[in-house]
């Protein structure tokens, strides 16, 4: 979609029937139901999900539709319009970890991760098409697997509750896919709703809708997408994850949400030089959270700028998970009019989110598109990012 185009996802309606046919075409009958499950974009609190911290994602109107149907053998057959033509087939009872490898892990994870609560699900036939871009940072993967879980709750009558269906999502990414993630992704694919961003807090599983209305404040949220690929099982991520963990426990707290910031100071001067900025990430974050859910809720989201633009600087200075890319994108768009603009996501690449006035979208999309190719970059993909639903039925 261009950012320049009014946001359409062509409407749940249309891509049920289309998914419905796909379906048909491949399975040779009709699905039981048809799903849906968003990406996301983090709006800030990056890092901070494994800190037991706070985070404030919003939904994308891109999503992954998965047309299901349960079979009675105990075999799952998977096919994707994304994929290579082939249906993948996996005999349920047979789902371990690593056995599966490709895009096809994540369905099968979540199969074996219901099994794995002693859940009594079986196989299915499942086809999928999906408008998230992948490896672009808007959690592909995670909308791929909250669709499959709210197709196997619908299918199997399992009625799980929203962070319970992220919590299976979740452990399929971890336990079967490999992947060390937190729960932020899976938690905005499934409890996210449309004109809203989700206060999360990660220890609890508590959530709050906060309202985000960029049309009514003359705003546009850009994602710009570097096409720098990240892979979060790559080792850096678990890397920082457990540089956490061990400053955690040097200062004596459960998790680095624990550490107030009015104690940051002290704590820093404790730790070794490796770690200091982790910790100084993590809560300065948590903090910008509270921050902009406070200007939200005050109803003055361009004030969300200005916390954005701190919080890359936090991620690229500290935590340093940004790139030249993405450095780039945040620099031409606030030097175009953007009010803030920062990465979103693991990093290593990946999108940025920029928070424009109407007026300037135009004018930021070109100069971060023209600062690219002078740097020799490839172009960027640019999305517009609007508060949506998460996962749902949608036939
Ligand atoms: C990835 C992970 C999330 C979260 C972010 C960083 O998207 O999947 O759990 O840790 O990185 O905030």
């Amino acid at each position: 979609m261009s950012a320049d185009a009014v946001p359409s996802t062509g409407g749940d309606e249309a891509a049920a029937a289309a998914v419905g046919r796909g379906f048909e075409e491949v399975h040779g009958r009709a699905p039981e139901g048809v799903w849906a499950a968003p990406g996301r974009v983090n709006l800030i609190g990056e890092h901070t999900d494994y800190n037991d911290g706070f985070a404030l994602p919003m939904a994308l109107p891109q999503t992954t539709v998965l047309g299901a149907r349960r079979r009675t053998d105990g075999l799952l057959r998977l096919h994707s319009a994304q994929g290579d033509g082939r249906v993948t087939e996996l005999r349920v009872a047979g789902l371990a970890p690593g056995a599966v490898t490709g895009w096809a892990r994540y369905p099968a994870g979540v199969v074996w991760a219901l099994r794995e609560r002693g859940l009594p699900v079986g196989g299915a036939d499942l086809h999928l098409d999906s408008s998230v871009p992948v490896g672009a940072g808007l959690s592909s993967s995670a909308a791929l697997e909250c669709a499959t879980a709210a197709a196997y709750d619908g299918l199997y009558g399992l009625r799980l509750d929203g962070p319970e269906l992220a919590r299976v999502a979740q452990h399929a990414e971890n336990a079967f896919a490999g992947v060390p993630c937190g729960i932020m992704d899976q938690m905005a694919s499934v409890c996210c709703v449309e004109g809203s961003a989700l206060r999360l807090d990660s220890r609890t599983l508590d959530v709050r809708q906060v309202p985000f209305d960029l049309t009514g404040h003359g705003l546009r949220l850009l994602v710009l997408d570097t096409r720098v690929q990240h892979d979060l099982a790559d080792g850096a991520y678990a890397a920082l994850r457990a540089g956490c963990e061990r400053a955690a426990g040097l200062l004596g707290v459960p998790a680095l949400r624990d550490l107030a910031t009015a104690d940051l100071c002290a704590a820093l001067a404790e730790l070794p030089r490796d770690l200091a900025p982790l910790v100084r990430h993590v809560v300065t974050e948590n903090d910008r959270v509270g921050r902009a859910v406070d200007a939200l809720t005050a109803g003055a989201p361009e004030a969300l700028g200005a916390l954005l633009t701190a919080g890359h600087a936090s991620l690229r200075d500290d935590y340093r998970v940004s790139c030249p890319e993405t450095d780039l994108a945040v620099e031409a768009a606030v030097a175009a009019g953007a009010l803030g603009a920062r990465m979103t996501g693991g990093g290593f690449g990946g999108s940025v989110i920029a928070l424009v006035p109407v007026d300037s979208a135009r004018a930021v999309r070109r100069a971060v598109t023209g600062a690219f190719a002078a740097a020799g970059f490839a172009a960027p993909a640019v999305l517009e990012a609007v508060p949506s639903a998460g996962a749902r039925r949608i036939a």
